[in-house]
């Protein structure tokens, strides 16, 4: 009788820290559709590449696209770290880039990296 008190907040913890270690995909996208898409969609690539598959891959890889130098050069390859560096400052983690751009709240950085997981390659 007693174990189920403690089941029910138990559950209600690991719940919260597993989505948190894995952030919010959902706050993301909204995050995506209003920071990201006035150079970037998942799909087409316009003033930036196209976003699908980023993850996992290495920089400067999507074909046709006109990279600068220094980020079609590097050897970085895509995941949670590689990307936060990226967001937060990305001329401090490649200089010579050409995205003007960056995310200074951490928790948004990760919830777009989440969403970023979610487009895989098709
Ligand atoms: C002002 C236009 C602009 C905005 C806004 C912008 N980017 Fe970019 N992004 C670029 C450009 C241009 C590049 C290519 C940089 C280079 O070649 O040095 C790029 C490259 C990237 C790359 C590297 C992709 C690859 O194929 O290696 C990632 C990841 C990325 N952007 C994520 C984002 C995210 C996430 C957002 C929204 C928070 C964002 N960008 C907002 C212009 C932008």
């Amino acid at each position: 009788m007693k174990a189920s008190f403690l089941l029910v907040p138990l559950a209600a913890f690991l719940n919260t820290s597993l989505v948190h270690a894995a952030g919010d995909a959902e706050n993301g996208r909204l995050q995506y559709m209003s920071r990201c898409i006035a150079c970037h969609s998942i799909d087409v690539s316009l003033a930036g590449p196209a976003h699908r598959g980023v993850f996992g891959a290495k920089a400067g890889s999507v074909a046709g696209f006109d990279y600068s130098p220094a980020l079609r050069k590097s050897k970085v390859i895509w995941n949670e770290r590689t990307l936060d560096q990226w967001l937060r400052n990305p001329e401090q983690f490649i200089p010579g880039q050409k995205m003007g751009y960056s995310v200074s709240d951490a928790k948004n950085r990760e919830d777009l990296i989440a969403y970023l997981k979610t487009q895989t390659r098709r």
